[in-house]
């Protein structure tokens, strides 16, 4: 049999990445193997990927030399960051310059890189539409993914941008399911106006990331965006309603409102949020539903992912 073809995989404990290797170990014919990074290969998780048949590697993205020795000898690498851990815009730039260092210097054929809009190009800071954060930002988490792409081109790296969607998953572990109104009713909250949302299930990131791979050259160069379907406020409330078999509305929280909500990030949610209302037909447009399907047959819309996750959604 033919040598499989490695893929390193950045963050393989986590949501997006454990989806990848999942998708490629779960794959009994798959011409790809997985190198699972992480910075501690004593977790449940990276024993988990071990025991499917994952290699893992020790690195950490904040060190190039060692992100270089985890990419080497792989034909590709899916690369992603996690803000959340950190909420250092300027941290994230780093740490995905390092990445494109490391896989300039590892000579990979292909990478994913898992990012957002730098909404910048579309609310300049000097605009008032929304607040300015950390001086430099507009929506911290996507404006540092975005602005970070140039790194791979500058490299000169096979790369393919991948614009990823809001996980349903949100529901489950950031709360920001239905929450409990009057009388047996509950509220789904969510700052979007009538605009409609793109979402995903987070596996199926990594599924169709697979299928980015698995598709050779034909991504390479390109940004395209991943969805599993683009709903309002009120239709994910209903099919919410109809699943969960409660009485869910929902309820628009104004962007000013939820901006001053008192959780780290609300600010930079609060814009995100505004960002997509305001530029809906671009940030659909780019979130292909039909190209996802393609990349990944086995897509979840909404209703099928509610269906699959309905006892993790608390309802108190
Ligand atoms: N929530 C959403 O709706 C949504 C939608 C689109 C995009 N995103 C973006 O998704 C990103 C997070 O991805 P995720 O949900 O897959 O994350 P996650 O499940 O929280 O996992 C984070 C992963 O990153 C790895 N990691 C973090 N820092 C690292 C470092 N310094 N060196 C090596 N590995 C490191 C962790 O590995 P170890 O801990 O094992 O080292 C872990 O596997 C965020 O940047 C967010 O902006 C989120």
């Amino acid at each position: 049999m033919a040598q499989k073809k490695l893929i390193a995989i950045v963050g393989a404990t986590g949501a997006q990445g454990g989806g990848l290797a999942r998708a490629i170990l779960n794959d009994g014919n798959s011409e790809f193997s997985v190198r699972a990074i992480t910075r501690n290969p004593e977790s449940e998780n990276a024993k988990t990927l071990l025991q499917m048949g994952a290699e893992v590697v020790k690195a950490d993205i904040d060190n190039v030399e060692s992100i270089t020795e985890a990419f080497k000898g792989a034909y590709g690498a899916y690369c992603v960051t996690n803000f959340w851990e950190h909420f250092s815009p300027e941290k994230e730039v780093r740490q995905v310059k390092n990445m494109a260092l490391a896989a300039k210097a590892a000579e990979l054929h292909h990478v994913i890189w898992s990012t957002l809009e730098d909404t910048r190009i579309w609310v300049p800071l000097s605009s008032n539409a929304m607040p300015t954060l950390m001086n430099n930002y507009k929506v911290p988490h996507f404006d540092a993914k975005g602005e970070s792409n140039k790194f791979f081109a500058e490299q000169g790296v096979p790369t393919t941008n991948l614009l990823t969607s809001f996980y349903w998953e949100n529901l489950i572990y950031f709360q920001m399911g239905p929450q409990k109104g009057e009388e047996g009713k509950y509220n789904f909250n969510l700052p979007m106006g009538d605009k409609k949302l793109p979402g995903i299930s987070v596996e199926d990131i990594g599924k169709c990331a697979y299928g980015v791979f698995k598709a050779g050259g034909e991504y390479i160069g390109k940004t395209i965006g991943i969805t599993g379907e683009h709903l309002t406020g009120l239709e994910m409330a209903a099919k919410q309603s109809s699943i969960l078999n409660k009485d869910i509305k929902y309820n628009h929280i104004p962007f000013d409102v939820y901006r001053s909500f008192d959780f780290p990030g609300a600010a930079d949610l609060g814009n995100m949020f505004q960002f997509k209302h305001d530029y809906e037909d671009y940030f659909c447009g780019i979130r292909d539903i039909d190209l996802s399907k393609k990349l990944n047959p086995e897509l979840l819309d909404f209703n099928s992912w509610l269906v699959k996750n309905k006892e993790k959604i608390q309802l108190d």
